[in-house]
């Protein structure tokens, strides 16, 4: 579908690769975005119309839906990184939180926005996986599982949302050098280029990005025997 004269919502838009998603639409000719930020009084990006939006918050996912009703374009990418360790000792809140955000929240701004897209032709729907969809890993096993989860999730709006024409995209990436990867010491990619990537995805009609190499090796590697992805195993 064409960026060019669009009208998109964006979650998290604030900051990482939100921000990154927001600023390429508009270099891409969008008409308006609108920046779901749970600060709207914070935000000070020229450009996006902020609109209060906390993804858990079904009121306001409503509420979101009736003003961003021009919308042909959304983007869920607000997402968290909370869960303790595999076998760490001590409270489970943080991974119920990254279901709720990643998962539920993904799930909630979707189905609110389906009638929105089909008003508008189908529209395409972008959903910010991970590798970690994937793969898990003994230190973030609930973030992999919330991950995960919203894979799986894209996967029944594909197949849901094909009557209607709306282009359903996941992005899938391995690090990305955003506040939720501070600490991380590995290579990473520019928020910017997964930007880039998946603009080219919605203009070519593509659902599924593959922004770096670690993502293409382990997209590959799950139709292979175990330990290609789990070498230790
Ligand atoms: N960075 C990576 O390596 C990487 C790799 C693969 C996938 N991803 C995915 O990419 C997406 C963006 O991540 P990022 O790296 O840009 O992280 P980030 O810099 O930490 O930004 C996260 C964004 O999500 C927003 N957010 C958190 N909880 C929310 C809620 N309940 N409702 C609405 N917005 C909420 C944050 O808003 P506040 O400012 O208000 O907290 C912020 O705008 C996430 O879905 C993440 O899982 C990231």
């Amino acid at each position: 579908m064409r960026i060019e004269g669009s009208v998109a919502l964006v979650t998290g838009a604030n900051r990482g690769i939100g921000l990154a998603f927001s600023r390429a639409l508009l270099a891409r000719g969008a008409a308006k975005v609108y920046a779901g930020v749970r600060r709207p009084e914070d935000f000070e990006e020229p450009g996006p119309e902020p609109l209060r939006l906390d993804v858990t918050d079904l009121e306001q996912v409503a509420a979101v839906a009736r003003t961003a009703s021009d919308a042909s374009i959304v983007i869920n990418n607000a997402g968290i990184q909370a869960g303790p360790g595999l076998l760490e000792e001590g409270s489970l809140d943080g991974a119920r939180r990254e279901m709720e955000v990643n998962y539920l929240g993904t799930w909630a701004v979707s189905r609110a926005f389906a009638p929105v897209l089909a008003a508008h032709g189908g529209g395409a729907l972008v959903n910010m996986l991970s590798v970690a969809s994937w793969r898990s890993t003994e230190r973030f096993p609930s973030y992999a599982a919330s991950k995960a989860a919203q894979w799986s999730l894209t996967n029944a709006l594909r197949v849901a949302l094909r009557e209607q024409g709306t282009l359903v995209v996941g992005v899938h990436v391995g690090w990305v050098g955003t506040d939720l990867t501070v600490g991380i010491d590995e290579p990473k990619s520019d928020p910017a280029e997964v930007a880039a990537q998946t603009m080219d995805a919605i203009e070519r009609d593509e659902p599924e990005v593959l922004v770096d190499d670690t993502s293409r090796r382990v997209r590959a590697a799950l139709s292979g025997p175990l330990d290609l992805l789990y070498p230790s195993a």
